[in-house]
């Protein structure tokens, strides 16, 4: 039977870079979550009868919303749903069941790297029918609708046992309960050449996976040690935990610290890998060679010919804007083309469905290609034991060979956390306001407010990021967080291009600390937030 509650609407259920995201407190107010599924559903036309995947990331108060979203699911009139065993998807094996089956769209639980438990973080995104994020004019759509909700409507009989794989009725919708890791496996073989990675396994290459209990432990597990041959023990925090064990789900050198620490040890295994809390991002650290994101990508795409699903040769490459220009080099020369996006796997959607790019990453540690439409954590990790499987060298010597062929790109983001959002909107303004000034000042060349015209819907968007560009190549990049859910978060990105090879063996920070101090000091940083420091340095 199917109930119509009223309602009314909450302030501020505005999707942000990747849905909507609040604490769990937020989240279990009376007809929060229910308020923001409805307004999804009224934001979308044409799915009666249709497949709505569900999946989250198993945080804390996923099941509840899991059940919610399935019985409203019936409700509105979709014809199944598909959910993953326990309601367990990682984002890009959601992204992936919606396009193998031609779902209308899908609805995924998750704050991604956000630390999770009854504290934590959670959130709640829309996935269209091509399997990535939904479009601004569909967040739009549905901000809409979150302001003038006055009801929704919801299934009275419970949501079926999830639990256990198969098919049963929810009123006259089908629930379909699925293996969450078949379909996205049987996928990797596709894109990898799997043997050529067993028998690297096989002479003795060493590996650990941090799947930092979070999404990817089932995934890594089944394929790294299952299909793959790993030792087993090579995949450490393997079990999705609700509260990721009170850790903070974030693939990078501070979340991952034993990880990191363990790389550069005397004891160190070849390769070290992790992802985070939704398997979207990755983490990459030879032995004794840390891999940046953004160099990873390019290293990515440089190699990818040697996997058999990118043995024809790539489109084109895409990044975020604030991602180094390291693939835009490489891109030159394989001769093809290299897009600049704004933050955010979204923009890469049009460009991955109208065969434009095949490969596309951001700093933040995600990378992937046109096998799905999200960043894909386990598929960068894959890839690159396909590429060591196939080039027999080390992390190290690939990453090196890689600086000798194209320059180095040094690089870093500082982020400041939890700032004062009045105080991080000003300094913001501040920099705008000095756009026609400051160039012509310390060997700044150029300076705006990153827009981005969508070259196939023609579409623009604004105010993405003050880019300070210097003479000499170098960058530094301002923007505010669109995933935080306290205060606001600073991200200052900087970069500097070194071609010379006798000169790639500095240490990050040291090699940019000229343009660590401006970045400060013209933003004024400290004066403005009260940070000396930032909170993390990636
Ligand atoms: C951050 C990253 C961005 C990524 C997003 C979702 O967004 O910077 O690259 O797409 O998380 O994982 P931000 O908080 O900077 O808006
Ligand atoms: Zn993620």
């Amino acid at each position: 039977m199917i109930e119509t509650v009223a309602t009314t609407p909450f302030d501020g259920q505005k999707p942000g870079t990747s849905g909507l995201r609040k604490k769990v407190p937020v989240f279990q107010q009376k007809n929060y979550a229910e308020n923001f599924i409805q307004s999804i559903f009224d934001g979308l036309d044409g799915f009666a009868g249709k497949t709505l995947v569900v999946g989250g990331d198993g945080r804390y108060y996923n099941r509840e919303v899991i059940g919610t979203a399935i019985r409203m699911a019936a409700a509105n009139g979709f014809g199944r749903v598909m959910v993953g065993r326990d309601g367990l998807l990682s984002t890009p094996a959601a992204s992936n069941i919606i396009r193998q089956y031609q779902a209308f769209g899908g609805i995924v639980l998750s704050a991604s790297h956000n630390p999770g438990g009854p504290d934590g973080d959670f959130g709640i995104k829309y996935n269209a029918s091509n399997g990535g994020p939904a479009s601004e004019k569909i967040t739009d759509a549905i901000f809409a609708k979150t302001k003038t909700i006055t009801s929704y409507r919801i299934e009275r009989s419970p949501a079926p046992d999830i639990g256990r794989i198969g098919s049963s009725k929810l009123g006259a919708m089908t629930v379909e309960v699925i293996d969450p890791v078949a379909d996205y496996a049987g996928l990797m073989q596709k894109l990898f050449d799997f043997d050529a990675i067993r028998a690297l396994f096989k002479s003795g290459f060493a590996m650990r996976f941090d799947a930092m209990s979070a999404i990817t432990g089932p995934y890594a597990t089944a394929i790294l040690e299952g299909l793959l041959g790993a030792a087993k023990g090579t995949v450490v925090n393997g079990t999705p935990l609700p509260d990721f064990g009170g850790h903070h789900p974030d693939p990078n050198l501070v979340h991952a610290k034993e990880l990191y620490d363990l790389l550069m040890s005397k004891d160190a295994p070849d390769l070290g890998a992790a992802s985070d809390g939704d398997g979207d991002r990755n983490l990459i650290i030879g032995r004794n060679q840390f891999v940046t994101p953004s160099d990873s990508l390019a290293m990515l795409a440089a190699n990818a010919r040697l996997a058999p699903g990118y043995a024809k040769g790539l489109a084109g490459i895409a990044r975020s804007m604030p991602t180094s220009a390291a693939a835009d080099r490489v891109a030159a020369k394989l001769g093809i083309k290299c897009y600049e996006t704004p933050t955010g796997w979204k923009f890469f959607g049009n460009l991955l469905d109208a065969g434009m790019a095949t490969i596309c990453g951001e700093e933040s540690a995600g990378t992937g290609s046109d096998h799905v439409r999200e960043k894909d954590g386990l598929w960068a990790v894959l890839l690159w034991l396909n590429i060591l499987a196939k080039r027999r060298q080390s992390v190290a010597d690939i990453v090196r060979q890689h600086w000798r062929d194209f320059g180095r790109n040094y690089y870093s983001r500082h982020d400041y956390e939890e700032v004062d959002a009045e105080a991080a909107s000003g300094l913001m303004k501040s920099l705008r306001d000095r756009m026609g000034t400051l160039p012509g000042s310390h060997a700044i060349k150029a300076m705006d407010d990153f827009a981005y015209d969508d070259p196939v819907d023609g579409s623009r968007t604004e105010g993405q990021g003050i880019r300070i560009l210097f003479e000499d190549g170098s960058r530094i990049v301002y923007r505010l967080s669109g995933t935080g859910t306290a205060g606001a978060t600073l991200r200052v990105y900087i970069e500097r291009f070194e071609p010379d090879a006798a000169r790639h063996g500095l240490e990050t920070q040291a090699a940019l600390v000229d343009l660590i101090a401006l970045s400060r000091q013209l933003a004024g940083i400290e004066a403005r937030t009260g940070r000396a420091q930032p909170s993390v340095i990636t």
